[in-house]
Order: structure tokens, then C-alpha cells, then sequence
């Protein structure tokens, strides 16, 4: 790499910036096949639940303009079978192992926290808090900052202090800002952003709706701009708290674009189902794009589009900047 590709997520420095999306890999183990999933900034795994789960029924995937829609529902192991098959199998290939963890209850969410306290190795975890809240009318947590919050402090009073929390944010709310600033508040180390926002598709052949479960998350290129308009906003009012940015990332520009808005860190879902070694080819164009641009450091220009008038590596005003 000709680039210092070099990120930090929170006090944990990482190689490069690429990550996998949750639910979008697994836990990595997928990918194998396709590219050495050390090469990566760090594997995002799945979103594991206390209690094993089967998902919500087929079909459970369809195709939109320029993304997708999916409602597949949390499938998965359980914690236990996380800790003592997955996790274990990322570490013994050098990976960085960044957590996903949901839960129905604030109760649940801090159990998944002690769960992980135990473990070692674990780079970070992402809170995702884009599930509905059990014991508020199935509420998403995410889109209420007191609900979030309760989250993001019930997670962060559990886990070991040298692991970082990131906020995983929906942007299916009027006002992403004062979510990502609850969950800073109540201890959040970081934040991720953006999750599927929730759509619908009806089969005009059968006059039906296209999943099963009615309602899925769009992902994919069609969602991109609002990745950004969000991560352009909360970088805006916290521009010292590192942001995972992710939403229709296929290519190294469109990461580019999303570190210029503020993330720090960029996380790649959709475009894996296309392309299963997406993300290191993302990493090399990514590379390419700052190289072309005489940028050498990529922490040069993480949230560079809101300095007008700053440009890494050239002189302004008697200043090498
Ligand atoms: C099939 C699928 C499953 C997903 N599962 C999860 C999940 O378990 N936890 C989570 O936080 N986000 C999940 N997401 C959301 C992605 O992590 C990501 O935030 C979103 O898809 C936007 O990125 P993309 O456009 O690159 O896919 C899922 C997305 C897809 C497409």
C-alpha cells in the first residue's frame, strides 16, 4: 500500500479502515475462501443474540433499484455457540474481531456485554439497536434516545473497559444527532451508521408483497446518500467521536466519499453479496484514490469536506497543513 492507511476505532489502532458489514459476512468464515480476512481493518460479525434463532421466513431477500431489501431477522448461533466456535476461529486466523450484538431487552443487551467481558480478543462491539424493545410496543430502541441510551449504558456498565462500544444508529429518524449524542452520553466510545432502512416491495405479477415478512431493510448504492447526509451530520456535531461509516459501498470512491463526511472507519455489506472479495478490492482502490491525489495519510482526510479551503498536503497561507 502506498497510502498510511492507519484508523483508529476509538483507542484501538487499526491497519486499514475496510470492515465487513454485520450480517453481511457472517463471522468471517465465509469469506475465507475469497481473501485473507486479516488483510482486513477487522471482521464485523453478525449480530448474535443470547438464545440461538431461526431467522423470519422465506423469501426474505429481494432486489430494488440499485439495492436490496432483506428481512431475514436476526438468524443465528446464540452467544454460546459464538464464544465457542466463532469467535475462536476469527482469532486463529489474525483477524480483528469487532462484536455485533442485538437484544430484545436492555437486560438482554447487557447479559451479550458479560458474555463478552470473558472473552479475550475481542477488538470492539457494535450495539445493534435497530431491534425492537419487547417491553416498549416493540419500539425500536434506535429511534428513541432514552431507549438508546439505556442501551449503549447498560452495555458499556458490563464490558471489559479496554473494549471499545461502538452505537450502531438507524437512520430512520427525524433527528440522527441527538440519537448519536444519547448514546455518546451514556458511554458509547464510537458510533456506526447507517443500518437498513426499513421498506417494502409488492410483486405485481401475484399482487402480493415480496417477503414474507412484509417490511425488510434496504441496503445497497440506493441508500448511499443518506449514509452520508447522516455521517456528514454527526461529525458535525461531534467531530472528535470516531464513526463507522457504512451504506452502499462498492467501490473505493464511495468509501472516499464516506470518509470525507466524517467516518473514520468504513464498513462494506451489500456489495459482498455481488462480490465476495469486495472488500480488499475496495481496500486497493481506496488506496489508488488517495495515492492519485498526492495524500499520504488517510487521517488527513477523514472529514475533510467540512473544511472548506483544506487540502492535506499543500501549502495554504504559509502553512503545510
Ligand atoms: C442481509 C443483511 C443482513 C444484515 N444483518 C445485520 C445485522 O445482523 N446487524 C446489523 O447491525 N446490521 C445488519 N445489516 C445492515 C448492514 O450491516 C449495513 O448497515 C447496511 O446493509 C448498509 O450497508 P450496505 O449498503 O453496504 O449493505 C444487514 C444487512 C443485510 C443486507
Amino acid at each position: 500500500m502506498a497510502v498510511d492507511l492507519r484508523t483508529r476505532l476509538a483507542h484501538v489502532e487499526l491497519p486499514n479502515p475496510i470492515l465487513t458489514a454485520s450480517g453481511c459476512a457472517g463471522s468471517g468464515r465465509e469469506l475465507a475462501q475469497f481473501l485473507d480476512v486479516a488483510k482486513l481493518g477487522g471482521i464485523v460479525t453478525k449480530s448474535v443474540m443470547v438464545a440461538p434463532r431461526a431467522g423470519r421466513p422465506t423469501p426474505r431477500m429481494a432486489e430494488t433499484p440499485s439495492g436490496m431489501l432483506n428481512s431475514i431477522g436476526l438468524q443465528g448461533p446464540g452467544i454460546d455457540a459464538f464464544l465457542q466456535r466463532d469467535l475462536p476461529w476469527l482469532l486463529s486466523r489474525g483477524a480483528r474481531a469487532v462484536v455485533s450484538i442485538a437484544g430484545g431487552t436492555v437486560d438482554e443487551f447487557a447479559e451479550l456485554a458479560g458474555r463478552l467481558s470473558g472473552a479475550s480478543g475481542v477488538t470492539a462491539v457494535e450495539v445493534n439497536i435497530s431491534c425492537p424493545n419487547v417491553e416498549d410496543r416493540g419500539q425500536v430502541f434506535a429511534c428513541d434516545p432514552e431507549a438508546a441510551a439505556a442501551v449503549i449504558e447498560a452495555v458499556r456498565g458490563r464490558l471489559r473497559y479496554d473494549v471499545p462500544v461502538f452505537a450502531k444508529l438507524s437512520p430512520d429518524v427525524t433527528d440522527i444527532v441527538s440519537v448519536a449524542g444519547a448514546c455518546v452520553a451514556a458511554g458509547a466510545d464510537g458510533l456506526s451508521m447507517i443500518n437498513t432502512l426499513l421498506g417494502m416491495a409488492i410483486d405485481t405479477q401475484t399482487m402480493r408483497p415480496l417477503l414474507a415478512g412484509l417490511t425488510g431493510g434496504l441496503s445497497g448504492p440506493a441508500i448511499r446518500p443518506i449514509a452520508v447526509r447522516c455521517i456528514w451530520q454527526v461529525h458535525e456535531a461531534f467531530p472528535d467521536v470516531p464513526i463507522i461509516g457504512m451504506g452502499g459501498v462498492s467501490t473505493g470512491a464511495d468509501a472516499l466519499e464516506l470518509i470525507l463526511a466524517g467516518a473514520a472507519m468504513v464498513s462494506v455489506g451489500t456489495a459482498i453479496f455481488n462480490d465476495p472479495s469486495a472488500c480488499i478490492r475496495i481496500l486497493r482502490e481506496l488506496d489508488d484514490e488517495l495515492a492519485t491525489r498526492g495524500i499520504d495519510r488517510l487521517a488527513d482526510v477523514i472529514g475533510l469536506a467540512h473544511e472548506p479551503g483544506r487540502m492535506p498536503g499543500r501549502r495554504l497561507s504559509g502553512n503545510v497543513i
